[in-house]
């Protein structure tokens, strides 16, 4: 390779890491393009995606899920198998695995954020990326472990979104109508005994409440689910990637945590 073309090629790969730090690490057709086939052998070649039905606001299904709602599912594995099956969902096309549930599902405390990341789609899990260790870590701060057995001292972790959307864009509208009736049941299976909502997408979802995280956090609330008897009490905490960024902040997270372990120890909000 000529002293040129070496540095045509550094600066194609300076250009391409630049490229995956803003975020653009994904291709956007689910499909493999060889863009080195002629124009006129890639055409013959291009597949046909065929195209999906979004959910319209209020929980409508995709014509792939429409054989499996939510009510047909009764158990976080079966939750796991229908989102995994909604291969015709653009989300679930562009994601590599479908990201649901980590924890010990017998906990009492259920978790929700907003949606996997790259490491969570690469490992199926959510929070394992930089944000995930922290989260583990304002955990193991107040005696919690996600993995714990005993039902008191473990977490369940979720998402308002079960797959990473592409270049980790915002969520749509239409994106999150379409997991909401699968988060419902989700709780509704788990039957935690508080729900802790993290960062501003995940409140607002769940409690209907326009505000902001900033005017939202530490502030307990309730939210009715379909199929449990009582309202379930919920917490809304700082996102910890937003924590990550404004490390300032991580004094706000420290009061709602302790607000969260005096409600496990006593069992009722206490501010
Ligand atoms: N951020 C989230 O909101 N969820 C994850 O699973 C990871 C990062």
């Amino acid at each position: 390779m000529g002293a040129s073309e070496k540095q045509a090629r550094e600066e194609l790969l300076r250009w391409l890491r630049w490229q995956v730090e803003m975020g653009a690490d994904e291709a956007i057709s689910s499909h493999p393009r060889d863009h080195l086939q002629t124009p006129r052998s890639a055409e013959r070649a291009a597949p046909v995606i065929p195209t999906a039905g979004l959910a319209a606001p209020g929980g409508t299904q995709s014509p792939a899920s429409r054989s499996v709602s939510p009510q047909d599912c009764h158990t976080l594995a079966d939750i796991h198998a229908a989102l995994d099956a909604m291969r015709d969902f653009p989300l679930r096309r562009t994601a590599r695995n479908t990201v649901h549930v980590d924890g010990n599902p017998d906990a009492k405390v259920l978790f929700i954020g907003e949606a996997p990341g790259r490491d969570e789609d690469l490992r199926g899990k959510p929070f394992v990326g930089r944000a995930g260790q922290l989260l583990d870590r304002m955990l193991a701060a107040i005696g919690l472990d996600r993995h714990a057995e005993e039902p008191e001292r473990a977490a369940l972790i979720t998402n308002v979104l079960f797959w990473r959307p592409p270049g980790n864009r915002p969520p749509t509208e239409a994106e999150l109508s379409f997991c909401a009736p699968w988060v419902m049941r989700t709780i509704e299976i788990v039957n935690p005994r508080v729900i802790v909502t993290l960062g501003g997408p995940a409140t607002q979802r769940l409690t209907g409440n326009p505000h902001g995280i900033t005017r939202q956090r530490g502030k307990w609330t309730q939210i009715t689910v379909p199929g449990l008897e009582k309202p379930v009490p919920l917490l809304p905490m700082l996102h910890p990637a937003f924590l990550l960024r404004t490390p300032a902040q991580k004094r706000l997270a420290w009061r709602d945590l302790l607000a969260l372990k005096l409600f496990l120890e006593e069992g009722r909000p206490t501010a």
